[in-house]
């Protein structure tokens, strides 16, 4: 009995003994490879979390953005200030800028960035969501063939991805990682545009995830070009801020069905 309880004690001093050691050697390898100079450590002007926002200012939709609902809102609260051509005096959102950054960020901007007005009080989580989606929307919007859009996305991508974009196609278990399911908000919304354009044509490394650029579909006589893969881009988030019964969304279907059969 004392025998053991005299081991378990060497036991203990032993795994202390080690984790010191670790902990000093980590320490000294973050020493060696982080520049103290050029960190900049928090301060009182320089807090490590703004004061202005914290996580709890930050949350994703607990449904999909509504467009309708984005653009009522977009007009009450941001057109004063803001609008998608140029005006005299109002800042101009351009494609380009839509393209550069994340969902998240636009949410962010309206939410707490002491740079801007904070909607955080005046607007609901929900209300914002649908701004930033209109946003979206009024400059990238979706596919303009859509129908055909989604035909291709069906004979190439569905098969892992699904045709709702829910990671459920045909192949999926097959995988892993799982393919990307696009009705993600954290995703999806962690993600510019350009980088899904760039996923898409250079495929992901160590996953399923192939490379389109400039393949060519010889069923349907079609070449994933640059046009092509920024349609896709299109299509794959219109899965993140569209519902079937959105009605921006279906006066857009009835226009793309009617040019397609035109
Ligand atoms: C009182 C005027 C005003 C109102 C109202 C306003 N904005 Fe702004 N917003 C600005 C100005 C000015 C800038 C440019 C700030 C800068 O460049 O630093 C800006 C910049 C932005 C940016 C780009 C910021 C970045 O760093 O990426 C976004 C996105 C934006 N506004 C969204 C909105 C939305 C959405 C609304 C409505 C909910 C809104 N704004 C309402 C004045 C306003
Ligand atoms: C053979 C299966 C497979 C096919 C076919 C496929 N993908 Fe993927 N895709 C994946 C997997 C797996 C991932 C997730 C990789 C990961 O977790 O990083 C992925 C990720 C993605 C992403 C990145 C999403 C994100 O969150 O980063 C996009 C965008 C994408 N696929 C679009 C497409 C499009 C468009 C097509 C058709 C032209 C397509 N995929 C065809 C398997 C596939």
């Amino acid at each position: 009995m004392n025998k053991k309880n005299k081991s378990l004690k060497i036991l203990r001093t032993i795994t202390l003994v080690m984790c010191i050691v670790l902990v000093g050697l980590l320490l000294n390898a973050c020493q060696t490879s982080v520049n103290l100079n050029k960190v900049a450590l928090p301060s009182e002007s320089n807090p490590l979390v703004s004061k202005k926002s914290t996580a709890a200012d930050f949350a994703y939709p607990t449904k999909d953005p509504s467009i309708e609902d984005g653009k009522k809102s977009f007009g009450q609260n941001c057109a004063s200030c803001h609008s998608f051509k140029t005006e005299s005096g109002k800042q101009t959102f351009t494609l380009k800028y839509i393209n550069s950054v994340t969902p998240s960020h636009l949410f962010k901007v309206i939410t707490s960035n002491e740079k801007h007005p904070s909607f955080k009080d005046k607007l609901s989580r929900q209300e914002r969501w649908d701004i930033v989606m209109y946003l979206r929307y009024e400059l990238f919007g979706l596919p303009k063939e859509f129908e055909d859009i989604k035909t291709k996305f069906g004979g190439n991508c569905a098969v892992c991805h699904g045709t709702r974009g829910f990671a459920d196609g045909n192949i999926h278990y097959y995988l892993n990682p799982l393919p990307a399911n696009f009705n993600q908000f954290d995703r999806l919304y962690e993600k510019t545009d350009e980088t899904l354009f760039d996923e898409i044509s250079n495929g992901i490394p160590w996953t399923a995830m192939p490379p389109w650029a400039n393949r060519i579909d010889k069923d349907k006589h079609f070449t994933f070009d640059d046009k092509f893969r920024w349609e896709l881009v299109k299509y794959v988030r219109q899965f993140g801020y569209s519902t079937e019964k959105d009605p921006l969304r279906q006066e857009k279907l009835f226009k793309s069905n009617r040019t397609n059969k035109d």
